[in-house]
């Protein structure tokens, strides 16, 4: 059981002698350089909470044993867990992914299947819980179905990555569905053959077919830590990540998500992103919806 975030912090505790807030402070420099995260106060929030569990002598003890521990000490991973934000479901961002569904997709299976180099491989990068990977598989199967293609005579690779691990493991299960905010909530009905009952119809848990998880793998990565987990990738996605990121670690994912993609790949960010280096990128819109293609 990690040592961190194990029990309900009260928030508001006061701080006698100002070494909690230090402590606080330490633990955000440490998860601003080493996740990029910007300050924010809900951010801020959960940091004070958690430090408050201590005596500002424990608390001290606390956050010098933990900005010592490794980028994959399950320590330091469960401190990440508990403060980053997870929210994801299916078919988050309609038209950007209508754009790549409609163009960019159809463009790539054309392409390959005139050089007869029938690969694909498509990254999400901050996946959370995989909603957005394995969106990506059910676009992709659309796509060769559409292009009468026969899903079997391609490899297809989706990698989702995540720093967190718990929900690398939630991905991997594939079950969603069930209490709390739906993952199906803005998916398009017909898209429901690619999952299965889990136990029984009352309870709405569904889980992954097996023709989405054979396209689709996931294992933990930092963007901020961690080298690209390839450099030719078709398709990279990385929304509503950098939104949580000081304008540093943005360029720094930004530089690692450019040197993973292929000469042409595309690139998909958030609503809110601005590209860092725009002279590397062609600028495609459709209506409201923004897709970067790799130039060089
Ligand atoms: C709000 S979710 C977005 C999920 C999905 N991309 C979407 O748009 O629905 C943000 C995810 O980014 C992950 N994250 C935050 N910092 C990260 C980092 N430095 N490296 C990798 N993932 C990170 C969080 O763990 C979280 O699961």
């Amino acid at each position: 059981m990690p040592e961190m975030m194990t029990s309900e912090a009260t928030p508001g505790l006061q701080m006698p002698d100002g070494r909690l807030e230090a402590c606080a402070e330490r633990l955000f420099a440490d998860l601003r350089g080493r996740c990029g995260f910007r300050r924010d106060d809900l951010l801020m929030r959960k940091l004070n909470s958690a430090v408050a569990r201590f005596s500002p002598d424990e608390a001290v003890d606390w956050v010098d044993r933990m900005v010592a521990r490794s980028d994959h000490d399950p320590e330091w991973l469960a401190l990440v867990e508990g403060v980053t934000v997870h929210e994801t479901f299916f078919f988050r961002d309609p038209a950007q992914l209508d754009m790549l569904s409609l163009r960019g997709l159809p463009e790539l299976i054309d392409e390959r299947n005139r050089s007869g180099d029938r690969r694909l491989a498509i990254w999400s990068a901050g996946c959370a819980s995989g909603e957005e990977a394995y969106t990506l598989a059910i676009l992709v199967l659309r796509a060769f179905l559409h292009a009468g293609c026969d899903p079997r005579a391609w490899a297809v690779d989706i990698l989702g990555t995540d720093i967190s691990t718990q929900m690398i493991m939630k991905a991997r299960d594939g079950v969603y569905g069930g209490p709390g905010l739906d993952s199906f909530r803005q998916m398009p009905a017909e898209n429901m053959v690619y999952f299965m009952d889990v136990d029984g119809e009352q309870t709405y848990r569904k889980s992954v077919r097996s023709e989405l998880t054979a396209l689709v793998r996931f294992h933990q990565h930092n963007l901020m830590g961690d080298r690209p987990p390839g450099d030719a990738f078709d398709v990279v996605l990385c929304r509503n990540v950098m939104m949580y990121f000081e304008d540093e670690g943005q360029v720094h994912t930004q530089d690692l998500l450019t040197r993973s993609l292929a000469q042409g790949g595309l690139l998909l960010l958030g609503v809110t992103d601005r590209i860092a280096d725009a002279a590397r990128y062609e600028r495609c819109q459709a209506d409201n919806a923004v897709i970067y293609r790799k130039l060089d």
